[in-house]
This record gives C-alpha cells, sequence and structure tokens, in this order.
C-alpha cells in the first residue's frame, strides 16, 4: 500500500480544556487536506450568530457546562455532511461523553467511515489553567475553567480508557512546544493501525 492511501484521515483529538485541541487541529488538518471541525468554535458561532441554537447553548457555554448530546449529534452530523468533510475531518471537542461516542460510531457507520484514530494530548493540570487564563476568551476565567475541567475529568476522562480498549488511541505529550506537540502527533499517527 502507498504511503497516501495510509494517512489517516477520520481523527479525533482528545484532551482537557487548554490542552491544544484547536492548535493542533487546524496544523493537522491542513496536513492532511480535511477539515478541523471543532465543536466549541460551531457553538460560539451560533452564538455570535443569535441563532436559534445559540440562544438554546450560550448559558451552558459561559458556564462551562455540556451542551446535550442529542444536540450534538444533530450539529456534528450535519457538519460532517458537509462536502469538504467527504474525505475526512479532524475532530477538535467531540466526543465528550460516552453517549457522543456511540453517536459518533453511529454518524459514521451512516457515512461507510469509521475512526483511524484518537490522539490524545496530555498536560498537566497547572500548564491547562496558565494556558487559558493567558488567552481570555469569554469562559476563561478562573471559575469557568475549574468547572470545564472538573467536567472533563467526570464526562470526557473516561474516554481515554474506552478508546484504549478499542485500539484507537494513541497518547501525546501535549506539553512541549507547539511544533513539537505537533511533531509527535504526527509520529503517533504514523505508527499507529487503526486505518479503516
Ligand atoms: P471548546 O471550545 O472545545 O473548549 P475546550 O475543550 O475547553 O478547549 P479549549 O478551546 O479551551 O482548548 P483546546 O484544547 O482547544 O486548546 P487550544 O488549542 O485552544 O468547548 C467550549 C464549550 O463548548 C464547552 O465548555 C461546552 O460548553 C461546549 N461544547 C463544545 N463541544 C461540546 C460537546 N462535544 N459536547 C457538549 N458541549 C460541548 O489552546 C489553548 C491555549 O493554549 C491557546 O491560547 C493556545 O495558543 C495555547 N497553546 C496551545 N498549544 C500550546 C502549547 N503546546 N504550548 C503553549 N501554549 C499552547
Amino acid at each position: 500500500m502507498g504511503a497516501a492511501a495510509e494517512r489517516p484521515s477520520c481523527v479525533v483529538l482528545l484532551g482537557a480544556p487548554g490542552s491544544g485541541k484547536g492548535t493542533q487541529a487546524a496544523l493537522l488538518a491542513g496536513e492532511l487536506g480535511v477539515p478541523a471541525v471543532s465543536t466549541g468554535d460551531m457553538l460560539r458561532q451560533a452564538v455570535a450568530d443569535s441563532s436559534p441554537l445559540g440562544g438554546q447553548v450560550e448559558r451552558l457555554l459561559a458556564a462551562g457546562e455540556l451542551v446535550d448530546d442529542r444536540t450534538m449529534a444533530r450539529v456534528v452530523e450535519e457538519r460532517l455532511q458537509q462536502p469538504d468533510a467527504a474525505r475526512g475531518f479532524i475532530l477538535d471537542g467531540y466526543p465528550r461523553t460516552r453517549v457522543q461516542a456511540d453517536d459518533l460510531e453511529a454518524i459514521l457507520g451512516r457515512r461507510s467511515r469509521c475512526l483511524d484514530a484518537v490522539v490524545r494530548l496530555a498536560v498537566p493540570e497547572a500548564e491547562l489553567i496558565a494556558r487559558a487564563l493567558g488567552r481570555k476568551r469569554a469562559d476563561d476565567d478562573e471559575k469557568v475553567v475549574r468547572r470545564r475541567l472538573e467536567v472533563y475529568r467526570r464526562r470526557t476522562a473516561p474516554l481515554v480508557e474506552y478508546y484504549r480498549e478499542q485500539g484507537l488511541l494513541r497518547e501525546v505529550d501535549g506539553h512541549q512546544p507547539v511544533e513539537a506537540v505537533a511533531a509527535s502527533v504526527r509520529q503517533a499517527l504514523a505508527e499507529g493501525n487503526g486505518w479503516c
């Protein structure tokens, strides 16, 4: 099989708030020629547009709480149906619960696709808080950041084991300079064996 055929195209980036998912998703998307799909960006855009979805989720984003799984499944399925995602995607921020992981599998199954890999970015908590507080997004005040971390630990972190059991997990040290993390992500994907 040629190198191009082995390139992963359906990838999930998993990690705590501030672990660098968005940063690495953009770099990897450019490299693989597939879109970075950030559920956080889509929800923030909906709020900025004052759309019905935005009205529904605004309070939850501001509080650092998760949007319900059913709404997220609809948002993600609509996004993955866009032509630019026909060849694949880098998912940043989805799935975040076990139900969302099942929903993603169903969404991909309806398109005869499956995940190639789930890359986990591991970063110490003190660094996560420092990054978020240094950025000053609307949901980056300390109380909300700590709540987002708590929600991550309780609802999302169990997906690490889930995807490890599936043989899809690739672990990357996210506590390095951006370019070094990107190189580690590339290496982790090259070493992977979960291609469809
Ligand atoms: P979302 O936008 O996904 O936020 P998050 O998970 O809290 O992640 P962040 O965007 O804070 O961090 P990141 O890991 O992307 O890191 P980034 O690259 O930005 O979600 C926001 C909200 O939307 C949620 O709280 C929830 O309400 C809702 N939501 C979204 N998806 C949902 C879902 N599936 N289900 C339910 N609700 C959902 O980097 C962070 C900072 O660190 C930046 O300043 C960056 O420049 C810097 N940085 C990045 N990498 C490095 C590095 N290697 N070294 C130093 N600094 C770095």
